[in-house]
């Protein structure tokens, strides 16, 4: 798709609100993974587990609050309601047992989805031109591909750099703004 040909008004603008709220809800269900973690993992490697996964708890509640404030200095409304959280996620949030691999795996594979996901808004946000948003979604997406290699090292594995296939949000949400103007 050509963006600088789509996303040149309103209709832009509204798309790269959907996608943010699409990351802001990825991120807020990546962080109750990562506390549960936190919380649940078992085995003689305990300590070291509940720290790493408490570091990635707290980074991730910074991009929530960074994500969510993007939103706002837009003029648009965040949603904050664990149901909208979830209605509004693309990531999985099955249950995983309290394996410390199994965990890291979960958190793996998820960051990843949320990597493609910041990726595609990034694009959005480049569509329309806001520098802001993308200075901020590039500090996180270097902060999430780091953490693509620290999870992906635990599991004795290169970090993929190939992101998952993810449903064009962009598309997406450009039909969704669309019928809402
Ligand atoms: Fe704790």
């Amino acid at each position: 798709m050509d963006h600088a040909v789509m996303m040149d008004s309103k209709s832009g603008n509204e798309a790269l609100a959907l996608c943010l709220t699409e990351c802001l809800s990825n991120t807020v269900v990546f962080k109750f993974k990562a506390h549960g973690h936190h919380w649940n993992v078992k085995g003689s490697d305990f300590a070291e587990f509940h720290e790493f996964f408490g570091d990635i708890y707290l980074e991730s509640e910074e991009q929530i609050d960074a994500i969510a404030e993007l939103i706002r200095t837009r003029g648009k409304p965040v949603i904050y309601r664990l149901t909208d959280f979830a209605n509004n996620s693309s990531i999985s949030d099955a249950e995983v047992g309290s394996d410390a691999l199994g965990m890291v795996r979960d958190l793996r594979d998820s960051n990843l989805t949320l990597l493609a996901c910041l990726n595609d808004t990034f694009n959005c946000a480049q569509a329309v031109n806001d520098q802001g948003i993308m200075n901020v979604l590039a500090d996180i997406l270097s902060k999430r591909s780091k953490l693509n290699w620290f999870l992906s090292s635990f599991l004795g594995e290169e970090a993929p750099t190939e992101l998952p296939m993810h449903e064009s949000m962009l598309e997406e949400a450009l039909e969704e703004a669309a019928e809402q103007i």
